[in-house]
């Protein structure tokens, strides 16, 4: 019996526990249990008692110390509909495997074979953008960046052209979303054989999706390129030694694209946006790029170079970790900073609560890329900051994420400065998967003074932004507000 103490926390109302402020403003709700009760705290959510744990000890002892007593759990299981058993919703021995056959395209010196792609991609994009900046269109951010991600990912792993397919995945995202959380509708309750609505939004995202890996997988058969999928073809079961599956590889070529484009995505627009809202921070942004790329595109030698772009970068993910919160499921029993945790309850980690910690966080909500100069990284507790998560089970796309992030970041900035469209507000919406702004986040476009490296049939272009202007709409107040 343990004599650990009950981590305190909000009492909520009979049957249904918190769940009326969890459905509400939900990153609001959980950055206000972390700043009344503390670092564990426990919940009711209707059946479920969950812990939300964001102290560096606790969360250093979920992710990597005791990492084999805190599994998927439940609301991993749901994303399985869509996913099916791949990387992101397996345990255990198949998990082991299959992290095994992927993890060589994924480390830090194999993912520099990217960036001849994305530098490809984002110059394309640049291409449309000097268009439209003539013209004095707007941008829909988000939807500029997960077509680039998109396909910076798909050509990158798959050597797959996955543009013509943007329109019908455009189409289906939100039922993605909307059918990889159950929200406890009386649909969902619903006897398994009537056909729902939900059942045929399943229908269909899995008649588009497996649409999608059957291209995949015949554009590979016809040329035998693109390292990813060229791994899961030869890659076998280590209990059988048989081949994966043709359901495995479709389950963990799903995986990749739905975990890979959208997180990145996120994170460029938060990121532009930081830039576009802190003129100090543009200026020296510049100047390092200037510096170091001198006017040409990223390669594998500069990319690592861009230390003070990383930094950028690094604060964007603190203040917007896209994957903001994930689940476990307590496997036994446990003791988490002195508190109880029951073997079958749930842990919430929340790199968003844990990142605006006032305790680790002087001024959580400034904007300041200098929280990662090696000396100040070195003074912190290490999972005070943790947006890819931690241990083994740490995103196995880490590596690619931050190579691509800051040479996308580069590259718009040697040809562009972007600025809000005074107005358009920005709040995080509803954070269901990821930490998306709440509505389109429409910019204008300035074609950099400067003359840069261009593609070889673009002319140099001329003009700028007004400080005053890139100013004139102030965003990424960190909790949810308007900043
Ligand atoms: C800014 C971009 C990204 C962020 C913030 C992010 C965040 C995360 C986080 C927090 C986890 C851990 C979840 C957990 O422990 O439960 C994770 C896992 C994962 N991520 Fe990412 N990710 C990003 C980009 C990518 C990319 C580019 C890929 C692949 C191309 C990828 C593929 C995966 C996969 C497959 C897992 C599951 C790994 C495993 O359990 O073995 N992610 N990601």
């Amino acid at each position: 019996m343990s004599t650990a103490a009950v981590a305190p926390g909000p009492k909520g109302v009979p049957l249904l526990g918190s769940l009326g402020s969890w459905r509400g403003n939900t990153a609001e709700f959980l950055l206000g249990l972390q700043r009344d009760y503390g670092d564990v705290v426990r919940m009711r959510l209707g059946p479920m008692t969950v812990h939300q744990v964001t102290g560096p000890d606790a969360v250093h002892q979920v992710l990597v110390k005791n990492h084999g007593n805190y599994v998927r759990g439940p609301l991993y299981e749901q994303f399985g509909v869509v996913m099916g058993k791949g990387l992101l919703t397996s345990d255990g021995e198949f998990w082991r495997g299959h992290r095994r056959a992927v993890q060589p395209v994924f480390l830090k010196n194999a993912v520099l074979d990217i960036i001849p792609n994305v530098v490809r991609a984002t110059h394309e994009m640049l291409d449309e953008w000097e268009v439209k900046a003539q013209r004095g269109e707007p941008v829909d951010l988000m939807a500029e960046m997960l077509k680039l991600t998109l396909v910076t990912l798909s050509r990158s792993l798959f050597a797959y052209d996955i543009k013509p397919s943007s329109r019908v995945l455009k189409l289906i995202v939100d039922d993605v979303v909307e059918v990889m959380f159950r929200r406890g509708t009386a649909s969902e309750m619903l006897p398994s054989w009537l056909p729902t609505d939900r059942k045929r939004k399943i229908t269909r995202i899995h008649q588009v999706f497996d649409k999608i890996v059957a291209d995949v997988r015949g554009s590979h058969a016809r040329t035998g390129e693109g390292p990813l999928i060229s791994l899961m073809e030869q890659a076998e079961d280590p209990a059988t030694g048989q081949p994966w599956t043709d359901q495995q590889i479709r389950d963990e070529l799903l995986t990749i694209y739905l975990a890979g484009h959208e997180t990145t995505a996120v994170s460029l627009c938060w990121t532009l946006l930081s830039i576009a809202n802190h003129p100090s921070v543009q200026e020296e942004l510049d100047s390092e790029v200037e510096r170091v790329l001198g006017g040409g595109p990223p390669d594998a030698e500069n990319a690592d170079a861009l230390a003070y772009t990383q930094r950028v970068v690094d604060e964007s993910l603190r203040m917007h970790p896209p994957i903001w919160i994930f689940p476990r499921a307590a496997a036994g029993p446990d003791t988490l900073d002195g508190y109880a945790i029951e073997a079958g309850s749930s842990v919430l980690l929340s790199p968003l609560v844990s990142h605006h910690n006032p305790r680790y966080w002087d001024n959580p909500l400034a904007f300041d890329p200098s929280r990662f100069t090696p000396s100040a990284v070195r003074e912190r507790p290490r999972m005070a900051y943790f947006p890819f998560g931690a241990g083994p089970r740490q995103c196995v796309g880490n590596s690619m994420a931050l190579l691509e992030l800051r040479t996308i970041v580069a590259m718009i900035n040697q040809r562009f400065k972007v600025s809000m469209i005074p107005g358009h507000a920005l709040r995080y919406g509803s954070p269901v998967i990821s930490l998306r702004p709440l509505k389109d986040v429409m910019v204008r476009l300035t074609s950099r003074e400067r003359v840069v490296w261009t593609s070889p049939d673009r002319a140099p272009a001329t003009g700028e932004t007004s400080a005053a202007e890139a100013l004139s709409c102030p965003v990424t107040g960190g909790t949810g507000q308007q900043a």
